[in-house]
């Protein structure tokens, strides 16, 4: 995507209305239509370089092995082939998202996703499922797929909620040899 990814949350009494819009050069305009939730304001940015360090350290705090290094994370922002997200909370990244597409493919690849410890809970993580689902499906995807680590349980209720499925089991996916399990969204 050329632009950021922005949600506008208005809240209207005790519920919250989502419009899922695109920035582009031309402008603004609405790609999704409103639906009920019940979240605080999220606004989804594009992240670039500038949020490398950022990044690292979301990585860092997320994952105790296995996190994307600071030369991995820059290779892939700077990939056209990849769209990475993030939120931020009082000018700080409090979530990050990164996805990959290939060409001739009609999967994007989650590669990573990340909310700082502090800020679970908030859904900050399903904003960002969201912003990136609906550029999948601006994109012409059919699917969203992922690894997780088998013994991630948080992540994959996170998953399961949102309509992921266990697709298969991955013995010695990980590099410590611990199992993942590739998860699929079907659009
Ligand atoms: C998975 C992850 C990205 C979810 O992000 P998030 O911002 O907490 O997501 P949300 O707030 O939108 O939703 C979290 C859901 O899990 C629960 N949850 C997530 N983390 C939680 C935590 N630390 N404590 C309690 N509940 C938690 C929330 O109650 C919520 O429940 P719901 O599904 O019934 O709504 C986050 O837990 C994380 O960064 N984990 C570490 C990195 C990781 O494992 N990434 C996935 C690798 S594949």
């Amino acid at each position: 995507m050329n632009g950021s990814v922005l949600f506008a949350w208005e809240k209207r009494k005790t519920v919250a209305i989502v419009r899922i819009c695109i920035v582009r050069p031309c402008g603004w305009y609405t790609i999704g239509t409103p639906k009920k939730l019940s979240m605080p304001d999220h606004q989804i940015q594009t992240a670039t370089a500038a949020d490398l360090d950022a990044l690292e350290e979301l990585e860092r705090l997320g994952f105790p092995l296995d996190q994307y290094s600071k030369e991995r994370l820059k290779y892939l922002l700077s990939q056209a082939n990849a769209s990475s997200y993030k939120i931020e909370e009082d000018g700080k990244v409090s979530a990050y998202a990164m996805v990959l597409w290939r060409k001739g493919s009609r999967a994007g690849h989650l590669y990573s996703i990340v909310t700082h410890p502090e800020a679970q809970g908030r859904g900050l993580g399903s904003a960002l499922l969201d912003a990136l689902e609906a550029e999948a499906k601006e994109r012409g995807c059919d699917r969203i797929r992922l690894e997780v680590r088998a013994d991630n349980d948080t992540a994959i209720a996170f998953y399961l909620r949102r309509g992921y499925v266990r697709v298969k089991e991955l013995p010695g996916f990980y590099t410590d040899d611990a199992p993942g399990v590739r998860m699929v969204k079907r659009f």
